[in-house]
């Protein structure tokens, strides 16, 4: 049998690295522990306000105690829960475990840099607030004043409340889940922020991008964050291949303004950042040229850069300064 994982210097390594995020008052929510740059591939720990999810790959049981014991010494909360992933092959109800406080007592809301987001502690998949976008959230706040932009893939709309809480003059989020759309709604309520019939579609992003641009729509900011393997639909002209950047780009470049930007989020990790970029620019008419690099914060420590989310932010050529991309 392996020797038994300390916990207590695991969490505690943890905190030390996070003290920024800690010390952040308009901050209550991060990756706590992120198992595969810390010592434990399989396990990452979230803190949503005053909820903490502990997301195990491998059977936790002898050792859960000890973890929470370590996480209740250094970091306050008023739940903790563990949830099994599915390839644990155990029934819900018994990968999901309540270990410290009543699901009742945790917030329904969390804090970003000072803003609120709506969370669901019982889901079982992310409660509603990807953390390793957070940086990708304060470039959309600072870059979409005035500009229509279209969050594609939106699950709770996070990314595109940060273009309107930015100034942006109308977001459309499209999400084929419609029991997503009240989420998006409850997140620009907490932010005092009006919507109309437009703001949420439901619908299947190869239907609805060839409908935009049959009906002449043009955004001046896309957001094209596609999870790492896109299903299949009956409705795309090639079957989804990975995050599909080449049958997205090409329909997005479509609907893209003279000066508008695009960021795409590259989520696998059999490919790199450049090959990415280069994939995008293969498929797109536009002369677009890569403007800016993202990535997530802290929270997510690897050794290698390509291990961590990579975003990139490409616009036309003729809108950067001089036609010179920013230096990146
Ligand atoms: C990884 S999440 C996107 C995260 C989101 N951008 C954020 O930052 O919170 C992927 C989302 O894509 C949606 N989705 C998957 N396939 C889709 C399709 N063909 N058309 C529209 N939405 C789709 C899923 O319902 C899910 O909410």
């Amino acid at each position: 049998m392996s020797s038994p994982r300390n916990w207590s210097e695991l969490i505690h390594r943890a905190v030390q690295r996070r003290q920024e995020l800690i010390a952040d008052a308009s901050t209550d929510s991060f990756r706590l522990f992120h198992g595969y740059g810390e010592g434990c591939p399989g396990l990452v720990i979230e803190k949503f306000g005053d909820l903490i999810v502990i997301d195990h790959k491998f059977e936790l049981e002898a050792e859960a105690e000890s973890l929470v014991k370590a996480i209740d010494k250094v970091i306050e909360s008023k739940v903790i829960i563990t949830k099994g992933h599915q390839s644990l092959r155990t029934k819900l109800k018994k990968r999901f475990i309540v270990r410290k406080g009543k699901l009742e007592e945790a917030n329904i809301s969390c804090q970003e840099r000072g803003i609120p987001y709506d969370i669901r502690p019982n889901t079982p998949h992310n409660l509603g607030l990807y953390f390793d976008t957070r940086d990708s959230r304060a470039w959309l706040r600072k870059n979409s004043a005035d500009c229509r932009v279209l969050n594609l893939f939106a699950f709770t709309g996070s990314l595109g409340l940060s273009s309107i809480l930015g100034g942006a003059k109308e977001v459309v989020h499209l999400d084929r889940s419609a029991e997503l759309l009240s989420r998006m709604q409850s997140n620009y309520e907490l932010n005092g922020k009006k919507w109309d019939g437009r703001s949420f579609l439901k619908g299947d992003i190869y239907k609805h991008l060839p409908r935009a641009i049959k009906a002449g729509k043009k955004f001046d900011g896309i957001i094209l964050d596609p999870p790492p393997k896109v299903y299949s639909s009956p409705h795309a002209s090639n079957a989804p291949r990975g995050q599909d950047f080449g049958q997205l780009v090409h329909l997005c470049s479509q609907l893209l303004s003279e000066q508008g930007w695009l960021m795409c989020f590259f989520h696998r990790f059999d490919l790199s950042r450049d090959q990415f970029e280069n994939e995008v620019l293969k498929n797109t008419h536009l002369p677009l040229l890569v403007s800016e690099r993202l990535s997530s914060g802290i929270d997510f420590p690897e050794d290698n850069p390509e291990h961590k989310l990579r975003v990139s932010i490409f616009t036309r050529a003729s809108s950067q300064k001089n036609g010179q991309p920013t230096e990146v």
